[in-house]
Formats: structure tokens, sequence, C-alpha cells
């Protein structure tokens, strides 16, 4: 059988000092296939990030994988050398970071960036890698690549920084590229440019994408498949139809019902009160009993497993099958 491009078992990620640890990530478990593109979608401070750096092996100090296997085309990633991770990292899987500052350095040209990274991971001539630069420049859409390999990324939009990340990322051809929040910073016009990007780029090079933001807006018309994250556990995980279609998780529900739609001006948006918990200070049952308007007693002490409800789609909540029979639980 066909390995899948990169198989996550069971995955906690936790942050630990000598007298405790508060799990960031815990259960993260998905499949990803080569040119499919995964969202993960969730709001701030539900492990999105972490999920992401440690597929990477980069996570901050005092962050580790407790438990759990990360399988890159039936390697297992946890455990593997820096030295090792280096041959993969920029070459086999890419990331375009949350933060610009982790990938752009404002100290070097675009170009030598460009260059750094084809001429540590592939045997070609300088000339070649030039040439090879200049080529993904044009590839992600920038007009004039000859006057942006010789800039600074300060003196560049947002927009064109962010497309010089995805040429980073994509220049030495990875199966796999993650891309944290692309276009949170970047106005609605230089946003649905990129998702294109991302896009054209899986369609061109069949590269397998985790594309993570906190707005399921963005993936509606992108991913083949959706992760519905909280509180660094996985709630609801389905095909983009089903999701959307027949959500049955309630908090998938919030954030559905959270985007604004042009037939419903007139409706007030729903609006999920509260903000995620602190990883040290995560209810024992459900991550997500404290904002629940459909939770009930065993929710606030019983953790809910991720149950698959049909063929391809898995819901963490103790209600899920009353709710999808309802077919809606809102
Ligand atoms: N260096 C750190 N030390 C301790 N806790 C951390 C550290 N970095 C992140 N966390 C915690 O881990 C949890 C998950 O953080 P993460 O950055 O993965 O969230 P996220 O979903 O990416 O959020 P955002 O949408 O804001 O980027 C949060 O509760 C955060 O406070
Ligand atoms: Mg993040």
């Amino acid at each position: 059988m066909k390995e899948p491009l990169l198989q996550v078992q069971d995955v906690r990620m936790v942050f630990r000092n000598k007298k405790q640890e508060f799990a960031a990530v815990d259960g993260l478990t998905f499949q990803l296939e080569q040119g499919e593109i995964l969202g993960i979608v969730g709001e701030s401070g539900s492990g999105k990030t972490m999920a992401s750096l440690s597929i990477m092996g980069l996570l901050p100090e005092q962050g580790v994988i407790a438990s759990g296997s990360i399988r890159y085309r039936g390697r297992e990633l946890v455990g593997l050398s820096d030295k090792e991770m280096c041959k993969i990292r920029g070459k086999e899987i890419s990331m375009i970071f949350q933060e610009p500052i982790m990938s752009l350095d404002q100290v070097f040209t675009v170009g030598s960036q460009l260059m750094e990274g084809i001429l540590a991971h592939e045997k070609v001539s300088k000339e070649e890698a030039k040439k090879r630069s200049l080529d993904m420049l044009r590839t992600v859409g920038i007009p004039s690549p000859e006057r942006v390999f010789a800039s600074y990324p300060f003196e560049l939009s947002g927009g064109m920084c962010q497309r010089v990340m995805i040429a980073i990322a994509l220049s030495c051809h990875p199966r796999l590229l993650i891309a944290d929040e692309p276009t949170t910073a970047l106005d609605v016009t230089v946003q649905a440019q990129i998702m294109d990007l991302l896009r054209q780029s899986r369609d061109q090079f069949d590269v397998g994408i985790i594309l993570i933001t906190h707005d399921l807006d963005v993936v509606k018309d992108m991913a083949d498949r959706i992760i519905v994250m909280y509180g660094g556990n996985m709630m609801e995980m389905a095909s983009r139809e089903q999701l959307f279609s027949h959500p049955c998780h309630s908090y998938t529900q919030g954030l559905l019902r959270s985007i604004p739609r042009l037939d419903a001006s007139e409706e007030r948006l729903f609006n999920i009160e509260g903000t995620v918990p602190d990883i040290r200070n995560m209810p024992a049952g459900c991550h997500f009993c404290t904002r629940c308007w459909n939770a009930q007693e065993r929710c606030h002490t019983e953790h809910p497993a991720l149950v698959e409800v049909e063929p391809g789609h898995f819901v963490a909540c103790h209600r899920a099958e009353e709710f999808r029979k309802e077919g809606t639980a809102v």
C-alpha cells in the first residue's frame, strides 16, 4: 500500500519544567496525502503553531513531544537528530512561518536568502542557484524578479514579502508545505492572490499543504479536509463538504455562525463568548465545556474521545451522535 505523505498519530506536545508539564497539543491524529490541502482552524491559543512546529522539529525551549508519532513518507521524525532534521527541513518539508521574522532575515537580500536554501540542499552551481531563484520569484507572480532578487525584505510590501517566503519555501520543491496563517497581516485582495498561489503550487508541484488559520472562511474554498482545533485538542475533522454541510461539534457550529454571510446581512452574527483557556488551566473534561452552550454535567468531568460518526468524519463531543441525527445543534 502507498505510504501517506504524513501520518501523525496521537501526538502530545508539552511545555515542561522540573516540576510539571502542560500540554499545548494532545491527541493530534491525522493523515495527509500528496497533493492534498488540509486546513487546521482554531482560535488564538488552540495549539496550531505548536502542532506545526512539532512536525518541523522546531519547538521552542521547554517544548517537547511527550508521546506520539509523526511519520513522513513512512519515516519516523520524532526523535530524529537535529542534523537529520536539517536535511529534511527546507528540502522535503517547508514552512511559511506566522512570524515573518522567523522566515526572512532583514540584513540579507532576498536573492541571497533564496540561493542559500538551494545551495544548502542541492548540488548546483551558484549560477544555477541564481537562475532557479529568479525562476521561483517569477513562479510566485513577482513582476520584476531581478529587482526583488537584489532587494532587502524591508524594501518590499507585506504581500511581496509573503510571496518571497512562499518562493523560498518552494525553492527546493518540497513535498510538504506548512503555511501558518500565511495571509493574516494582508489585505483581502492580496490574501486571495496568496491563496491562489498556494493552490497553484499544489496543482503544479503536487505538494501537500497544511494551511493554518483562525478563520474558517479562509479554508472554505481551499482545503480538501479540515481539522478544527481547540485548547490543543481536535474537536472535529472532516472533508470540507462534510464540515460545512453538517458540522457536529458545537464549537465548529459556533465558528460557522460567526462567519459574515452576504445573504444574511440583517441577522446578527454569532459570537462565542470568552477565550481559549490557558494551557495551565484547562478544564478536566472537554476543553470547550466552559464556553459551550450545549454542555452537560459530564462534559465538565469526562474527556470526550474523537469518534468517527460517519466515514471520514470525526468528532470529539459527548453529544456528537445526538447532534448528528438532529442535523444541527445550534
Ligand atoms: N514558549 C512557550 N511557553 C509556554 N507556553 C507556550 C509557549 N508558546 C506557546 N505556548 C502556549 O501554547 C498554547 C498554544 O499556542 P500556539 O502558539 O500553538 O497557538 P495558536 O493556535 O498558534 O495561536 P495563534 O492563533 O495566536 O497563533 C497557548 O496556550 C500558548 O500560550
Ligand atoms: Mg499560531
